[in-house]
């Protein structure tokens, strides 16, 4: 299969393009890449080279817009593509809040694009990368756990760009036959296990991120976000899910729906709560450094609680997740930020 990879020089969508670079499917003949580069990074992309040439396979990498139709409807002339996964999105949340026509225009209107060609130019599949954060915190006791069906509330313009950017797809799915894979991640963290790619965002917010980068002493302290939420330690709690896991994922899942040329929506996470504290200690004892921590005000927008149920998943396309284990996320998040250090990549 032909792939284009929106946003393929982030965080996750690189790590998707890993594992099918690697060869852990046959499925795929020809992987493009089309990133600005607002928050992808060049090093990725360059690496990503490698371990295409390394492992015989096809890629290229094209700078460029989603928005920009003309060039993406070149880019499908000229491929012919089997599957789009569209990763190419803005996600701080607090962001969308103060600039929500960003967050419509990068996210909904860019996806109703991207749709509009990729249905004239019969593009089969669509992959879409959705969140966790769409689901509804009301009624949610400790304990409980988020299957697809949960009801959907959507507290901020981020996730209700995602919430919206679903429907549409299902609905051109209904209308036109395009069939596709929604998959709503959890808290994913961590990086490559092998450490060759990771995620190299500037100024993230992402816990496991900024608990490596306080260890490394980047950042001088971490801030714990409120610590009188109704859970065992008062802190909140989310299902973390590594990078490598929620790759291989997006494969299972996309081959599923090959196979059955049916559409799918799942939920990717292992099932499993830790709080932030739990996180915190685990990188204390993983790297020996009592960092300092400090404990503040919630902050707005968070839910207390945050646990996936992966049955689908795990059921329907046999993915079999590999890295369940809080300490190998903190571990390879580690690594990971002590790389970017080395290369001088390393800001907070
Ligand atoms: C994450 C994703 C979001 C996704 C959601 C799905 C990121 C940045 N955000 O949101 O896009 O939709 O999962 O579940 O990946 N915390 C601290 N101190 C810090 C940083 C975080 O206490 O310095 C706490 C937060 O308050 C939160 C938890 O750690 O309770 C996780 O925060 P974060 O890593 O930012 O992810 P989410 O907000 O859950």
């Amino acid at each position: 299969m032909n792939v284009l990879v929106t946003g393929g020089a982030g965080y996750i969508a690189s790590h998707v393009i890993k594992y099918i670079l690697v060869g852990k499917s046959n499925n795929f003949s020809q992987i493009v890449v089309l990133d600005n580069l607002s928050t992808g990074s060049k090093y990725i992309t360059d690496e990503l080279h490698k371990i295409a040439s390394e492992n015989d396979m096809k890629f290229k990498f094209y700078l460029g817009d989603v928005s920009d139709i003309d060039f993406v409807e070149s880019l499908l002339d000229e491929y012919q593509f089997d599957v789009i996964m569209h990763f190419a999105a803005s996600l701080i949340v607090p962001e969308s809040v103060a600039d929500p026509l960003k967050y419509y225009y990068n996210n909904v209107v860019n996806t109703i694009r991207l749709l509009d060609l990729a249905i004239k130019h019969k593009v089969k599949y669509f992959l879409f990368s959705s969140t966790a954060s769409q689901y509804s915190n009301e009624n949610v006791k400790y304990g409980d756990k988020f299957s697809e069906d949960h009801p959907i509330n959507p507290v901020n313009p981020y996730a209700r760009t995602k919430n919206m950017c679903e429907n549409i797809i299902r609905d051109c799915s209904n209308a036109y036959g395009i069939k596709y894979v929604i998959l709503r991640y959890f808290n994913v963290a961590g990086a490559d296990i092998e450490n060759r790619i990771g995620q190299s965002t500037p100024n993230s917010t992402h816990l496991m991120k900024v608990a490596a980068q306080t260890a490394l002493g980047i950042r001088d302290k971490l801030t714990i976000f409120g610590t009188d939420y109704p859970t065992p330690d008062g802190t909140c709690i989310r299902d973390y899910i590594h990078v490598d896991d929620l790759a291989s994922a997006h494969v299972c899942a996309l081959n599923y729906v090959v196979k059955y040329n049916s559409s799918e929506l799942f939920n990717c996470g292992y099932g499993k709560g830790y709080s932030v504290k739990q996180v915190v200690d685990t990188m204390k004892a993983f790297t020996g450094i009592d960092f300092l921590v400090e404990y503040g005000e919630r902050r707005a927008g968070d839910p207390a609680y945050l646990v996936a149920d992966s049955t689908k998943l795990k059921s329907l396309v046999g993915w079999k997740p590999k890295y369940d284990d809080i300490s190998i996320i903190c571990k390879s998040a580690y690594d990971w930020e002590r790389k970017l250090l080395d290369l001088k990549l390393g800001n907070p």
